[in-house]
Parts: C-alpha cells; structure tokens; sequence
C-alpha cells in the first residue's frame, strides 16, 4: 500500500490545529503508520528541502521549518501521496481553495501549515530521513474492509 510523509509545520503547532488536521486525514481514510514530535535539525530540514536548495526562499524555508517543533507523520492508504496533497491545497494559502487544510486555516505565502511528498518517488527518499524502518508500524485497521472495495485482487 502507498506510503508518504506529512509534516505538520511550526505553525500548525504554534496555532494548536494538530487535532483539526490530523482529524482530517483520519476522517478520509488514511491509515497512521508513524507518527512524532520533534524540532528539525538543520541538516535534516536540508535533506527534506535538497531540490530547493540555492532558490530565492530557501534560506526562509529552512528557517520556518526549525522555528518550533513539528509533528511528522506516515500515512497509508491507497493513492496516499495524491490523496495528501489533494487534502493540503495548493502551496499557499491565498491560493488554496476552501476545504483544503491550506485553505480553510493558511492566510501567508510563506507559512503553510503542512508537507506532503509531493511523488512516489520522493516519498521513498523522504520518510527515511524522519523515520527508522523500525518506526513504521504495521496493523491492520478493521475499517479498512469498508474504506475500500476489493475489485478482483484490487483494492480500490
Ligand atoms: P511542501 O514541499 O512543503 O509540501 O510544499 P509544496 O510542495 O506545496 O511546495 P514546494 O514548491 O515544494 O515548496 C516547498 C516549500 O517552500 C516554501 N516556498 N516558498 N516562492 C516562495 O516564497 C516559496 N515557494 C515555496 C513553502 O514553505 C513550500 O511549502
Ligand atoms: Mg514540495
């Protein structure tokens, strides 16, 4: 099943929305894999962020994601990555339409509340850098047999 890593940033801590945005992956169907509250490092904030390393906004995005403590997260499910992304809106939240978590609660175009691997692939390079294999838990959630039909040996 499809994996990728959510971040809720500093100011979705400082703002006190972990409950109201964790609720919202929950409520969609996502399964918690991993889960944990940590400050970033500064060389772990230039890992997750390499591909914008040497942009205009790179030295504020690695301020902002080392400003206070974020809460990082897997989530699993099928189509997770796409799933996450759709739930975040677009980057900021000016732009991000109402229902997403970027819209309802985001008003800047540098504060933006979340992170969601943005592929596949860069959900493989990116969970790693916050998460041992050990820390990612497998369960089953019961729910699961009524959050997706099986189609065949396809669960959609
Ligand atoms: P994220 O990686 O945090 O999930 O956000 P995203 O995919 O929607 O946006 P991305 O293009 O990957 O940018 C990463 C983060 O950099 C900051 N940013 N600032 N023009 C700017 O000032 C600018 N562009 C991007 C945002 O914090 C964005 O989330
Ligand atoms: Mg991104």
């Amino acid at each position: 099943m499809e994996r990728t890593l959510t971040l809720l940033k500093p100011d979705a801590i400082q703002r006190q929305l972990i409950g109201r945005i964790v609720e919202r992956f929950e409520a969609k169907g996502l399964k918690i894999v991993a889960m944990k509250f940590l400050r970033v490092p500064p060389e772990m904030a230039a890992d997750l962020y390499e591909m914008h390393r040497g942009k205009e906004f790179y030295p504020a995005l690695m301020r902002f994601i080392a400003a206070g403590p974020v809460l990082a997260m897997v989530l699993e499910g099928v189509g997770a990555v796409n799933i996450v992304r759709t739930l975040m809106g677009s980057t900021f939240g000016p732009d991000a339409a109402p229902g997403t978590i970027r819209g309802d609660f985001g008003a800047s175009r540098r504060y933006n509340l979340v992170h969601g691997s943005d592929s596949m692939d860069a959900a493989q390079r990116e969970i790693p850098i916050f998460f041992a294999e050990s820390e990612l838990i497998d369960y089953d959630l019961s729910v699961d047999s009524w959050i997706y039909a099986r189609h065949g040996r396809k669960t959609i």
